[in-house]
C-alpha cells in the first residue's frame, strides 16, 4: 500500500474550538431540529471552521472540502475580501427593502446582468434556488398564458411546492398529490438514457422525447421547459452537445419559454464558459441562479428578458429580503473576485487535471462505470463491474473512506452511486493531486 496522502501545507491557524462536545450536540440537535434533515456519514462529521478550500472539525483536523457545502462556497470559505465588504455594509445600512432607493442593489444588478448574453437583462433578487425556480415558473406562465411546465427526469430544482413538483427523484418528494401542470421528460444519461452519447443523433433522439410528451401529455401548448445544464443532484450529468438547442426549439415551437437552472452550474464553474447553458450554444429566456452567487450566503436571482418581465409588471413583485444591501454586498464582492481572478479559467485548469486523473482511475477500476462533467462540477459513477447497474453500496463505502483520509466529497444520483466533486473554485493543483491520491488509495483499500 502506498504512503498516506498528505494535505498540502496551508498557512492558517484555526481557532481552538471551545463549544459543546459532539455527542451532546448531536443529542440536542435530534431533540430540537426537524427530523427530516439528514447527516452525511455513519459517524457524523462536525465542522466548526472554514478557510478558503479547507474546513476543520471540532478536534482541529483539517479536510479538503471538495463538496463546497453542496456546490455553494465559490470563491472560498470566509474569503477575507467578501467578509470585509459585508462587514462594511453591515456598518452602513443592513436592511433596505426595494420600496426605497438604494445604490447597492442597482450596482450589483448591473454587474450581474453584464455577465449574461443579451437580451437577458432584467434581474429579480430572491433568497434561495427554490424561490428562484418558483418565480421562473410563474414568469413562464404569465408571459405565455400557458400552464404546463416540462422538466427532465433525474433533475433537482428545489424543496418548496414548485421545486418539488419540478424535481424528478422520489427521494425528494412527499407522498402528496403533485401540483398540476408539471411533467417530466425522459432525460439523457450516458449509461442508462437509452441512447448512447456517441450516437450522432443522440441529441435529436432525446429532444424527440420532449416533443412526444408535449403532444401526448399536454394541450399541445406549454408555458416552459426547465433544465440544469449539468444535472447536479442527479449525479453531474451533462447532455449531448446539441441536445439543449434541439430541446429549446421544440419547446418554443409549442409556445413555451426555456429556463436554465444555473444554481449549480453557473458562475464559471464549468470552466469553458461563465454560464452552463453557454456550453451548448443556447440562450435561454430565463436563468435562475443561487449557491455560488453568494459564496454561502442566502442569495439567489432570476434574470430574464424585458419581453418576459413586462407582463410581470402587471402585479407588484415584493420580496422582503430580495435585494437586501448585505446580500448584495456579499454577491458583489463574490462576483468581483470571480471576474478579477478569472476563477472560470482556474476551474477549467484544475477541473481538467482532476478529470484526467479520474479517467486514469476508471481505466484501472471496473467498478467505475463513467466519469464526467466539466470544470469543477464532476462526477464519478460506481457500477457493478462489467454492467451499467448502479452500485450505491460501493459508492457509499468510497465516500465514507475518503473522509478518514481528510477529503470531503459529495454523493448523488438516484441510486446514490455517483461521487460528486464540486469544491470551492480556489482549490489548487496540489489539492487536486491530493484528491486523486486519496481516490487511488481508497480504491486500493476497497479491493482489499
Ligand atoms: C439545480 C438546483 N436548483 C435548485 C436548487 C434549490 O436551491 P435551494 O436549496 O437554495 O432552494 C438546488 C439545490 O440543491 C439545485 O441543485
Amino acid at each position: 500500500m502506498s504512503a498516506e496522502p498528505q494535505l498540502p501545507a496551508f498557512d492558517f491557524q484555526p481557532a481552538k474550538y471551545n463549544g459543546p462536545d459532539k455527542a451532546s450536540l448531536l443529542a440536542r440537535r435530534k431533540q430540537v431540529l426537524n427530523q427530516g434533515i439528514f447527516l452525511l456519514y455513519k459517524e457524523p462529521l462536525m465542522l466548526v471552521q472554514g478557510k478558503m478550500q479547507y474546513v476543520w472539525d471540532e478536534t482541529g483536523r483539517r479536510y479538503l472540502d471538495c463538496f463546497g457545502g453542496i456546490c455553494t462556497v465559490s470563491v472560498g470559505h470566509c474569503h477575507p475580501e467578501v467578509n470585509a465588504a459585508v462587514a462594511k455594509q453591515n456598518e452602513i445600512f443592513q436592511h433596505c427593502p426595494t420600496c426605497y432607493l438604494n445604490p447597492v442593489v442597482v450596482e450589483y444588478a448591473e454587474k450581474l446582468a453584464a455577465t449574461l448574453p443579451k437580451p437577458l437583462s432584467r434581474v429579480y433578487f430572491v433568497n434561495s434556488g427554490s424561490e428562484a425556480n418558483d418565480l421562473a415558473v410563474l414568469m413562464a406562465r404569465v408571459a405565455t398564458g400557458n400552464y404546463d411546465i416540462i422538466s427532465l427526469r433525474n433533475c433537482y430544482h428545489g424543496g418548496n411546492a414548485v421545486g418539488m413538483s419540478l424535481t424528478s427523484h422520489h427521494t425528494w418528494k412527499y407522498n402528496i398529490p403533485p401540483m398540476p401542470g408539471f411533467q417530466h421528460a425522459r432525460a439523457p444519461h450516458p449509461l442508462r438514457g437509452g441512447v448512447p452519447y456517441d450516437d450522432p443523433q443522440a441529441g435529436e433522439k432525446y429532444a424527440a422525447e420532449i416533443k412526444e410528451l408535449i403532444r401526448y401529455g399536454t394541450s399541445g401548448k406549454v408555458a416552459g421547459f426547465i433544465a440544469e445544464p449539468i444535472q447536479g443532484v442527479g449525479g453531474a450529468v451533462p447532455y449531448p452537445n446539441d441536445y439543449l438547442g434541439r430541446a429549446y426549439a421544440v419547446v418554443r415551437e409549442h409556445g413555451g419559454v426555456c429556463i436554465a437552472d444555473e444554481v449549480q452550474s453557473g458562475f464559471g464553474r464549468t470552466g469553458e464558459n461563465f454560464w452552463g447553458f453557454q456550453n451548448y450554444g443556447v440562450v435561454p429566456d430565463i436563468v435562475t441562479m443561487a449557491k455560488s452567487i453568494g459564496n454561502g450566503f442566502p442569495l439567489a436571482a432570476v434574470v430574464t428578458t424585458d419581453e418576459i418581465a413586462a407582463p410581470m409588471a402587471g402585479r407588484i413583485h415584493f420580496n422582503t429580503f430580495g435585494g437586501d444591501p448585505v446580500a448584495m454586498a456579499q454577491g458583489m464582492a463574490t462576483l468581483d473576485i470571480m471576474l478579477r481572478d478569472d476563477t472560470q479559467g482556474h476551474c477549467k485548469k484544475i477541473g481538467g487535471q482532476i478529470l484526467a486523473g479520474l479517467h486514469a482511475l476508471a481505466a484501472k477500476h471496473p467498478c467505475i462505470g463513467n466519469v464526467r462533467g466539466m470544470g469543477l462540477i464532476l462526477g464519478m459513477e460506481f457500477v457493478k463491474p462489467g454492467t451499467v447497474e448502479p452500485d450505491g453500496t460501493a459508492c457509499a463505502d468510497f465516500f465514507e473512506r475518503c473522509r478518514y483520509h481528510g477529503l470531503i466529497v459529495g454523493k448523488g444520483g438516484l441510486d446514490g452511486n455517483v461521487i460528486r466533486i464540486k469544491p470551492p473554485m480556489c482549490i489548487t493543483e496540489k489539492d487536486a493531486e491530493f484528491l486523486l491520491a486519496v481516490f487511488a488509495q481508497v480504491l486500493a483499500e476497497m479491493k482489499g
